[in-house]
C-alpha cells in the first residue's frame, strides 16, 4: 500500500524533485492520503510534505522545488495514524539528519517505540514507520555507517517494509529494503538510479530493471547498485533486467489515444490482452494442469475482484474434467482450513501479487502442511510467484486503475486455458472438441472488440441506474462471477450500494426489498442455468423490479421480460457459450465505468482504496 520514488543521479542539471514527483504521480493508484519529499540538501535534509492528493500538494510546484541533490518520495495509504501532516511520510530522526519513506506494516513497532522513547528518542507521528529512523540513528550513534546501520534496524523490526533512507551527511548514496513489500530498481549504467514500488513509475526513464529480493538491501549510487543480504552481510549479484512492457502503460494512452481515465483506458486494452493471454507457452499449461490433476485436494484463493476471477475458473477447471476445487477467500483461509490433508494443492490467484491476505494463505498452506502452490499472477517477481511451485503470469500488463479489470479478464482466460489443458489431459474431451473451444475463447477478444465500438450503448444503460441507490445483480452458474464483479465495480468507484446473489437464493430474503423500480441487472448466460434464470426474472418483474438484462446478442426470451438489455456478440454454439464469462463481465466493468465518469467521480482512484492491499 503506499508508493515510494526515489532518485540519485549523476547527470548536471537534471530536475530532480520533478522527476521524483511525477515517478511519484505514477505510484498514486497505491495509496492518495497524503505525500512528501525528502532531499539530501548541502549537509541537510530538506522535507516537504502534507495531506492530500500530490497534484494539490504540488500546487504552485512546491514539491518541484524542492532544493537538493537527490532524495526520496513517498504517497500514503493510512494503516498507523490518520491522514495529517505528521503521519504523512518522510519521517525523520531526532537530528533531522535521516529521512525514510516505508511501504509496508512493523509490527512490533510499540514494543520498539517505547523502548525508543525510554531511550529519549522523541516521535512526532503515530505510524509505526517512525520507529525506523530512530532505530538507524542509535546504531549511527554505535560507529556503524549507513548501510549498516539499516541492516541492524531492520533485523530488529518484525512485518513488512520497502524502505528507503537518505543522511543528510552521505552525499553520494541511498539505502533500500525490502521484506514482504516490493521494492524495484532501475538502473541507467554510470548515470542515474531510481527505487519505485513498481517497475512502470520509472518506466519513462529506463527499462533497465533489478528487482530487489526479501530480506535484501542495495546501496543505490548515481548509475551503480551494490545489493546485499541482510542476515550474512554478503554481497550478491544484481540480476538486470530489460522490462518489455509499453511504455504506454504508465501513460493514459493506447495507440495515440488520450484517455480521460485509466480505467477507460485499461479497458480498451483488454482484447489485446486476452489474445497475448492466448499465446501462452504450452510448458506452463502443462505443468500447471498436471499439477492440478496429480493432487488429490485442490483449494482456490484469492480476494476481491481476483476471487471472483477464481470462481470463475474453479467452474472451468472443473467443468472441463478437472477435480472439485474448493473456493475460500484468501482472508478466511486459516480459520476455514485448521487441516490440510496430504497432497493437497492451493491454487491462487492475484493481479499484484503482493496481497497480503493470499500471501498468508499460501504461506500457511505451503508452511503448515506441505501444499503446492500454483499461480496465476500479474506481476513478475512479485512475493506470490516466491511462494509459489507454478506459476502462470497473466498478460494484463501493468494496471494502473485501482479497480482491478483487464487483470480479471486475463486471468480468467488463463485459468479457461488451463481448464482446456485438463481436458486434454484426462482425455474427458476429443481434440477436435477442445481445438473448438480454444477458438471460442480467442473469439471473445474479438467480441470485446466489438463491444467497445458500441460502448455508447453500455453508457446509455448505465445511466438509467446511475442514482439509484441499491442495485441488485443476480445469476447462476458460470454467469455469477461476473455478476459479483459487476457488483463489485459499482461499488468501488461509483459508490453505489449493490449485493450480488446466486440468482436462485434471492427468493429466500433479498426479494422482500424489491418494490416498484427497484433496479436488478441479471446476467444471463444462454447455458444450462438460462430457464431457471427466467424464473427468478420473473419472480422479480412481478414485484415490479426494473430489470436490466446481460444477454446473448440473439436472444429474445430475457429480453422480451427485461425493461433494458445489453446485447453480447457471441455466436450461438455450446462452445461460443462455455467461454463468455469474461464478454458478460467486461460490459458490466464498463457500465460501472461510464457510471462512475458520469457522476464526476474518479474511477482511477476511488476514495478509501488502494491498488494493492498489504494489510492482514
Ligand atoms: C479490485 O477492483 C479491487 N480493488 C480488489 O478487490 C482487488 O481485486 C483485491 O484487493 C485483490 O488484489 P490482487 O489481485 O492484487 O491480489
Amino acid at each position: 500500500m503506499c508508493g515510494i520514488f526515489g532518485l540519485i543521479t549523476k547527470e548536471k542539471d537534471l530536475p530532480v524533485a520533478r522527476l521524483i514527483r511525477e515517478g511519484l504521480e505514477r505510484l498514486e493508484y497505491r495509496g492518495y492520503d497524503s505525500a512528501g519529499i525528502a532531499m539530501v540538501n548541502k549537509g541537510h535534509i530538506e522535507v516537504r510534505k502534507k495531506a492530500g492528493r500530490i497534484a494539490d500538494i504540488n500546487k504552485d510546484g512546491w514539491l518541484d522545488s524542492t532544493p537538493g541533490t537527490f532524495g526520496v518520495a513517498h504517497t500514503r495509504w493510512a494503516t498507523h495514524g490518520k491522514p495529517v501532516y505528521n503521519n504523512a511520510h518522510p519521517h525523520v530522526d531526532c537530528t533531522g539528519k535521516i529521512a525514510l519513506v516505508h511501504n509496508g506494516i512493523i509490527e512490533n513497532y510499540q514494543d520498539l517505540r517505547k523502548e525508543l522513547a525510554m531511550r529519549g528518542h522523541a516521535f512526532q507521528s503515530d505510524t509505526d514507520t517512525e520507529v525506523f529512523p530512530h532505530l538507524i540513528e542509535e546504531f549511527m550513534g554505535k560507529g556503524f555507517d549507513l548501510k549498516d546501520s539499516v541492516m541492524e534496524a531492520v533485523k530488529r523490526c518484525k512485518g513488512a517494509y520497502g524502505i528507503v533512507v537518505i543522511h543528510a551527511d552521505n552525499p553520494d548514496y541511498m539505502v533500500v529494503a525490502r521484506k514482504e513489500s516490493p521494492l524495484v530498481i532501475g538502473i541507467i549504467p554510470g548515470k542515474t538510479t531510481f527505487c519505485a514500488s513498481d517497475i512502470p513509475a520509472f518506466l519513462p526513464l529506463t527499462r533497465e530493471a533489478i528487482v530487489l529480493d526479501d530480506n535484501e538491501i542495495a546501496v543505490l549510487r548515481p548509475g551503480e547498485v551494490e545489493i546485499y543480504r541482510v542476515k550474512s552481510g554478503e554481497r550478491i549479484q544484481n540480476n538486470h533486467f530489460q522490462v518489455n512492457y509499453s511504455i504506454d502503460a504508465a501513460q493514459k494512452v493506447l495507440d495515440g489515444k488520450a484517455y480521460k481515465w485509466f480505467m477507460h483506458k485499461e479497458l480498451h486494452e483488454v482484447p489485446r490482452k486476452i489474445r497475448d493471454q492466448m499465446s501462452m507457452t504450452q510448458d506452463r499449461l502443462d505443468s500447471f494442469a498436471q499439477a492440478i490433476l496429480d493432487a488429490d485436494h485442490v483449494f482456490i484463493t484469492a480476494a476481491g475482484t481476483a476471487f471472483y476471477a477464481a470462481l470463475a475458473g474453479k467452474f472451468q477447471m472443473t467443468r472441463f474434467g478437472g477435480p472439485y476445487i474448493q473456493a475460500i477467500l484468501c482472508s478466511e483461509f486459516i480459520d476455514a482450513v485448521p487441516e490440510m490433508k496430504p497432497n493437497s494443492l492451493v491454487i491462487a490467484v492475484s493481479q499484484s501479487g503482493e496481497t497480503a491476505d493470499t500471501i498468508e494463505a499460501v504461506r500457511y498452506a505451503r508452511e503448515k502442511f506441505g501444499a503446492k502452490i500454483c499461480s496465476i499472477v500479474n506481476v513478475v517477481g512479485s512475493s506470490l510467484t516466491r511462494y509459489s511451485d507454478e506459476v502462470i503470469i497473466t498478460t494484463a500488463g501493468p494496471e494502473i486503475a485501482v479497480a482491478s479489470q483487464k487483470a480479471y479478464c486475463t486471468q480468467i482466460t488463463a485459468m479457461s486455458l488451463v481448464a482446456l489443458r485438463i481436458a486434454e489431459l484426462s482425455h474427458k474431451y476429443d481434440p477436435a472438441q477442445i481445438e473448438a473451444f480454444r477458438k471460442a475463447l480467442l473469439d471473445t477478444a474479438d467480441v470485446i472488440d466489438h463491444l467497445i465500438i458500441e460502448e455508447g450503448k453500455i453508457r446509455e444503460i448505465g445511466l438509467k441506474i446511475a442514482h439509484a441507490d441499491n442495485i441488485y445483480f443476480l445469476a447462476r452458474g458460470l454467469g455469477q462471477a461476473a455478476s459479483l464483479e459487476g457488483a463489485l465495480k459499482l461499488k468501488e468507484i461509483a459508490y453505489i450500494h449493490t449485493e450480488a446473489y446466486a440468482a436462485g437464493e434471492s427468493k429466500h430474503g433479498p426479494i422482500a426489498l424489491i418494490e416498484e423500480g427497484f433496479p436488478i441487472v441479471f446476467v444471463a448466460i444462454p447455458d444450462q442455468t438460462y430457464d431457471r434464470l427466467i424464473g427468478n426474472i420473473m419472480e422479480m418483474k412481478s414485484r415490479g423490479g426494473m430489470i436490466i438484462s446481460v444477454v446473448a446478442d440473439y436472444d429474445s426470451k430475457v429480453t422480451e421480460i427485461s425493461d433494458y438489455t445489453i446485447r453480447i456478440p457471441i455466436a450461438n454454439s455450446p462452445e461460443a457459450i462455455a467461454m463468455a464469462a469474461v464478454p458478460f463481465a467486461f460490459v458490466l466493468q464498463t457500465m460501472a465505468y461510464f457510471i462512475a465518469d458520469s457522476k464526476g467521480l474518479d474511477p482511477d482512484k476511488p476514495r478509501n482504496l488502494a491498488k494493492s492491499v498489504t494489510v492482514k
